[in-house]
């Protein structure tokens, strides 16, 4: 007997009236029978029974409170319990987020309370004892946030009344019991994250109630449950991250469906989407990701009047993508084969789309200028393409874009002035192209960029040091092109206070750096952990998988070796003269500095043993001198160093990080002595004659030390790219959700 929860809606007169109805029939029934309400002995017993199972101690805090737990208080009043009100029975028992951590035991107090309806645990263990069919009133049993293990009790066929099970984030296993098919009032199942292996059941058609499938990362295999889509009342069905196989069809679908959303992605599926999928009218989320699908996009999608999210990346579909989709919200394509492109129908809603990922496709000519119309655009990846021509200034009039990425095309002519309108963009990459020409210093109206990447192109102007007053700015690249001219400019600050990655390596950079030219460069001086910046990256890093193009390219260390605190700064391939300045010192969080291949003079500043992060520093093909400075021997991050082809002398510092290097990080520099350890012996005195000996060791060790800032931080950047294939998917389905209030995918809890 509540007062609903909804009731705050209610106008005061309504609230009032309720209140006073509820209070009046209170009354009533409590003089009518004076029991009422009072829990059953039996049922009090049984709960009590069953909290004393659970070692709940000072040590051991159920992270609950249990005060109201008393024998010499009403049952019915314990928080977390629900009785019935005339029978006073318990049929609700809810003690989530209860830490109770243990086992349940078969004759646990807890199968008494078989009047129960409403049963929610967290934080047990050990297996679901078969004893739980004794709870055959059961219609909602969530057992989310738990850890069990083995399989799921045949008894289950017991509770027949169930409506709804949660055994999300457990570790259960094995199959699906045959008696589920006793489950005939079952609308949502919800086993998402566990190892359930098995084939799910030829025929599911008699869960005629099945609402939400979600079955997400599991291990379930075998063929499509065609059977399943027969299901009139079906809505939301995830079968993501499972090993099914095989084509998929839809057989005798009900024409009346009600499915919103079907997540295939991450399976093993193949041959053609079949043109069925058009009998999902109400179809608005439908992802394919991952998956070995052949084909055309079948024309028939075009039927699905409500579709906004559709995302078939990673399979090997390709032909034409259809034109009636440029309406949608989401659309990915990445890493497929499609070629081209249907034309948007003469009236669409242009104001749609959020984000069109074309990546890696086949896709080649000019710049599809009807782009420039989707002026809702948040996200553009055409990546990875044959497109070729200029980049059309229109682009500027999607002010919304946040990130566009052209990377490896064969775009040509300048970089339009994308910052006059386009204000907001965070990321822009048009690296590994054709541009040329100046950059436009309106790109500092986009003062929430993050990550500009100009690498790889044929630009030709001065170091931009206006960049420097980007408060956001996090990465900048522009390796590989023609820029000239010194980095420092006395007239303008020096700014970059908030860069993390930066790669001018490759051009004609000249000139000498003041001794306090890093020390404006605060962001490189912290290692704190930045979550604004991680969850963008995450999001970028993730949507763009870099890591992957790189492999492929194994020369663009661009994105491989980005992390939250992975910094970076690259000068190499230069010609910068002068002393390397002393302030590089205070930029205690960086992870790899590389100033090799340019004309730095004078001694190697002694600032550097600050650099305690440092893993990777490549100071060869300059013109250093003096001795290595000792204390660099104590950077015990320090893996991969070279000094070759300098001045220096004196001897090597004795660590192991040094003694462990091999001789080519030495070579040609002739005064230097200690090296027995690590050239041998007959070679010591001059490590110049090893040199080609040691070329391919040498090579290998580059090749080495790329893989490891691929592979760095055990996974932190693979296990954010292997992680990502479900972060992004929620985090997309997130933004979907909010965006979309209509579609209200109901979770376990
Ligand atoms: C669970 O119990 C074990 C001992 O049985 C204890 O070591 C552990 O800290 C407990 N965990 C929590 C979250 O209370
Ligand atoms: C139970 O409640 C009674 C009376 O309210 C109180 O005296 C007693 O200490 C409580 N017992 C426990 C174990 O909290
Ligand atoms: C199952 O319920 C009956 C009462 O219906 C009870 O006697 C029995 O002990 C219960 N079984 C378990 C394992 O608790
Ligand atoms: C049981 O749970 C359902 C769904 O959460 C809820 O609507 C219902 O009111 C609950 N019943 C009881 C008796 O708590
Ligand atoms: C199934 O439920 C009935 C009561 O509805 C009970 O008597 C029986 O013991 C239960 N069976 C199992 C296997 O738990
Ligand atoms: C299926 O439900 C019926 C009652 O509806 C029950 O008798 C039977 O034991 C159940 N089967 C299983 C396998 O639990
Ligand atoms: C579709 O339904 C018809 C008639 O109900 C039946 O003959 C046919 O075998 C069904 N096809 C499939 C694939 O289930
Ligand atoms: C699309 O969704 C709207 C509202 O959610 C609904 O009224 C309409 O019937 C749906 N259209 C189709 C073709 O299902
Ligand atoms: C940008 O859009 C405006 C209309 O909003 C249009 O007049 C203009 O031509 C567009 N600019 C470009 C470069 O396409
Ligand atoms: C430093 O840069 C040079 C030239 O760009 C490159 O060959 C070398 O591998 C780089 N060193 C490291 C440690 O990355
Ligand atoms: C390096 O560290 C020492 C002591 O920790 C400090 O005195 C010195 O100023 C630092 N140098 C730079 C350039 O940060
Ligand atoms: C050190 O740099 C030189 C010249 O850049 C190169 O030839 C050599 O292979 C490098 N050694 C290592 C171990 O990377």
């Amino acid at each position: 007997m509540m007062i609903p929860n909804q009731s705050y809606c209610f106008s005061g007169i309504v609230v009032a009236t309720l209140y006073f109805f509820i209070l009046f029939s209170f009354v009533l029934q409590t003089l009518a029978s004076p029991t009422l309400h009072q829990c059953r002995h039996d049922q009090r017993d049984a709960l009590m029974e069953f909290k004393q199972e659970f070692p709940i101690t000072e040590s051991n805090p159920s992270l609950y409170d249990w005060t109201s737990w008393n024998k010499s208080r009403d049952c019915c009043s314990w928080k977390g319990v629900t009785c019935d009100a005339k029978s006073g029975k318990v049929i609700s028992l809810d003690l989530f987020p209860a830490v109770l951590n243990n086992t349940l035991k078969p004759n646990s107090g807890l199968f008494k309370l078989q009047y129960l309806q409403n049963l929610s645990l967290s934080n047990l263990y050990g297996e679901i004892p078969s004893s739980l069919g004794n709870l055959s009133h059961l219609m909602y049993l969530d057992l989310f946030g738990n850890e069990f293990v083995g399989q799921i009790p045949a008894s289950i066929g017991n509770l027949t009344q169930l409506s709804s099970l949660s055994l999300t984030n457990n570790h259960l296993s094995g199959k699906i019991p045959v008696s589920f098919a006793n489950l005939t009032e079952l609308s949502t199942l919800h086993l998402t994250n566990n190892y359930f292996e098995s084939e799910l059941p030829l025929d599911m058609s008699r869960l005629h109630n099945l609402e939400y499938v979600l079955l997400s990362r599991n291990s379930f295999s075998g063929p499509f449950p065609t059977s399943l889509f027969t299901i009139p009342s079906l809505q939301v069905v995830y079968l993501r991250q499972n090993q099914f196989k095989g084509p998929i069809e839809f057989g005798n679908t009900s024409s009346s469906s009600r499915l919103r959303a079907l997540s295939l992605a991450s399976n093993n599926f193949d041959g053609p989407i079949p043109e069925s999928i058009s009998k999902f009218l109400n179809l608005n989320i439908l992802d394919l990701s991952f998956n070995h699908f052949i084909g055309a996009i079948p024309r028939s999608i075009s039927q699905l009047a409500n579709l906004s999210y559709l995302d078939l990346s990673d399979n090997k579909l390709e032909g034409e993508v259809p034109g009636c989709l440029w309406r949608l919200q989401l659309l990915k394509l990445t890493y497929n084969s499609f070629r081209s492109f249907g034309k948007p129908p003469e009236v669409f809603d242009s104001t749609q789309m959020n984000v069109l990922s074309l990546k890696s496709n086949s896709f080649r000519g000019p710049f599809p200028h009807w782009i420039c119309k989707l002026r809702s655009l948040s996200l553009l990846d055409l990546s990875i393409n044959s497109f070729s021509g200029l980049i059309p200034s229109c682009l500027r009039n999607i002010t919304n874009l946040e990130v566009l990425n052209l990377r490896n095309n064969d775009f040509s002519g300048g970089l339009p002035d994308m910052c006059v309108k386009a204000t907001n963009l965070k990321t822009l990459d048009v690296s590994w192209n054709q541009l040329e020409g100046k950059l436009s210093k309106s790109l500092i109206n986009c003062k929430a960029m993050k990550v500009l990447n100009l690498g790889s192109n044929k630009f030709k102007d001065e170091f931009p040091s206006w960049l420097g007053s980007l408060p956001s700015l996090n990465v900048l690249f522009l390796r590989s092109n023609q820029f000239y001219g010194p980095l420092y400019d006395r007239h303008v600050s020096i700014g970059f206070q908030n860069l993390k990655v930066i790669d001018i390596s490759k051009n004609d950079f000249t000139g000498t750096l003041p001794a306090f030219y890093f020390s404006s460069w605060s962001a490189m001086a912290t290692s704190q952990y930045d979550n604004v910046y991680m969850e963008d990256f995450m999001v970028y890093v993730a949507s763009y998988r870099n890591s992957m193009e790189i492999v492929h390219k194994g020369v663009d260390t661009s994105f491989s070796v980005i992390r939250e605190d992975f910094m970076v700064i690259d000068f190499s391939g230069n010609k910068f003269g002068g002393q390397i300045p002393e302030s590089i010192g205070s930029l205690r969080a960086l992870r790899l500095l590389n100033l090799s291949s340019n004309a730095f003079t004078s001694g190697i500043p002694q600032s550097l043993a600050n650099l305690t992060n440092l893993e990777a520093l490549d100071l060869s093909r300059n013109q250093l001198s003096g001795q290595i400075p000792p204390d660099l021997g104590t950077l015990s991050f320090l893996s991969t160093m070279n000094f070759s082809h300098n001045n220096l002398e004196g001897p090597i510092p004795q660590s192991t990080q040094f003694q462990s290097q091999s001789c080519s990080s030495f070579m040609d520099n002739p005064r230097l002595f200690g090296l027995q350890g690590i050239c041998g012996n007959h070679l010591a005195k001059n490590p110049t004659q090893h040199e080609s000996e040691e070329l391919s060791e040498s090579e290998e060790q580059v090749i080495n030390w790329i893989a490891a800032a691929i592979a760095y931080g055990p996974g932190v950047f693979c296990g954010l790219v292997i992680g990502q294939i479900f972060v992004m998917h929620e985090w997309f389905m997130e933004k979907f959700r909010r965006n979309k209030p209509r579609v209200v995918i109901r979770s376990a809890r």
